[in-house]
This record gives C-alpha cells, structure tokens and sequence, in this order.
C-alpha cells in the first residue's frame, strides 16, 4: 500500500498558503491511489522541540546505556523516523520565514537525521538511508527569489540529498505578498505546475 507523508510547516497550519497548495497535490494523489494512506504531520499545531545537547546525547548514547530521559528523546526521534520510513511519497509544504525554511522544519530535520539510521558515513563520503522516496516541495514566499538570492532550495535540496531522498520536485508560488494580481498569478501558476506533477505521481 502506498503511503504518503504530508509535513505542513506554515505557521498558519492546514490554512497556510503552501499547506493549501500541498493539499492539492494530495487530493489528486488520492484520486489516483484510492488505497493509499495519508499521514499528516502540522508542525504548528505539533511542533517538534528545539534540539538540545540533551537530546543530541540521548541519540548518541548505546540503547542499553540510556537513562529514561534519554530514552525518551531517542524514541521521540525513533517515531518521527519510522514514520517517514513507512512513507513513499513525502509532501512538504514549505513557506519562506526570514530568507529560510520555517524554524520548526529545521527541529524537525534536525530530529530525523541520525547517524546510522538516516545516513552514515563511508569511505566515500555520506550515505543517505532514506532512499526511493519522491518527495514534492511546495514553497510559497511573499517575494521573489527564483535566482541566486534563493537559499532555500539548495539547503532543501542538500539536505533531503543527505538522508537519501534525491527524487526532489518543486512547485513554487512566489510574490504571494506584492498585491492580489500577482498573488492570484502565481497560485494559477503553482496549480499548472502540480497538474504537470501527478501523471509522475502515478
Ligand atoms: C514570520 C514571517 C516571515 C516571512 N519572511 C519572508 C521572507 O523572508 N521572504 C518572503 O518573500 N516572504 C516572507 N514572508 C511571507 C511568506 O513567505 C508568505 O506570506 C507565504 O505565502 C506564507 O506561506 P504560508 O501561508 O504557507 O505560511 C514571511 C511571512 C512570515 C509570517
């Protein structure tokens, strides 16, 4: 059965622009696997604590070393990854917050990479444990970005690398925030651009 993940990060959850756009996408990704399982993670409404040097240490720790603190940290961490593990197709819904992804998206990725069970090192460089997965990548920004002022679609683009996801689709819708034109423009855009994704969903 396919499953698929949906991470909103906008602070406005399931009404955030980019959460509406990701909801597209899903609904049509539901149309075309009806059997399909749809897990939903809102990290406004859900957020995934800051990583401290408490935390860190507990995914560091031997299993049988742990204290019960650190036991639960490592199995806070355990069921973020197993739920992305358990997923196929993974859906991020992504604003931009100050020039970068959202900070709890960053508590979030800081949570689920973790050596030896997201990506671990060999003699040719970093592996990334999380492979063939598609994820799809629905930013939305007040302005405009789409050349070399925009940092977040590396970093995204880096990261996912580095756990292993490298099947990486964007949808862009920029300019939300210079007047309803060019807000309804680029929606309309954004809309085209999922309609060209979901044969590749399929
Ligand atoms: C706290 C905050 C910071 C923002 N920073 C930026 C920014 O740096 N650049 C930008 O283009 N838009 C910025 N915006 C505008 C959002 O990217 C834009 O409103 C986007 O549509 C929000 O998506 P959402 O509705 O999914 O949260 C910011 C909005 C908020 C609330």
């Amino acid at each position: 059965m396919s499953t698929l993940l949906q991470i909103n990060a906008s602070l406005a959850g399931a009404n955030g622009q980019s959460s509406r756009l990701a909801q597209r996408f899903v609904a049509d990704w539901q149309a075309k696997h009806p059997e399909g399982r749809v897990v939903t993670r809102d990290l406004a409404s859900d957020p995934v604590p800051h990583l401290t040097a408490d935390r860190f240490q507990a995914f560091l720790s031997q299993p049988d070393a742990r204290t019960d603190e650190q036991r639960a940290h490592a199995e806070y961490s355990d069921a973020l990854i197993e739920e992305i593990k358990n997923a196929d197709t993974i859906v991020f819904a992504v604003p931009m917050y100050n020039f970068s992804v959202p900070s709890t998206l960053r508590a979030y990725f800081d949570h689920i990479a973790r050596a030896g069970v997201t990506f671990r090192y060999t003699a040719n460089g970093p592996e990334g444990l999380l492979k063939g997965k598609k994820a799809y990548v629905f930013i939305t920004r007040g302005g405009f970005y789409a050349d070399a002022t925009d940092t977040q679609t590396p970093y995204l683009k880096q990261f996912l690398g580095f756990i292993g996801i490298t099947d990486v689709n964007f949808v862009f819708a920029e300019g939300l925030g210079m007047g309803e034109e060019s807000r309804e423009k680029s929606l309309a855009q954004a809309h085209n651009a999922i309609g060209e994704l979901l044969p590749r969903a399929a």
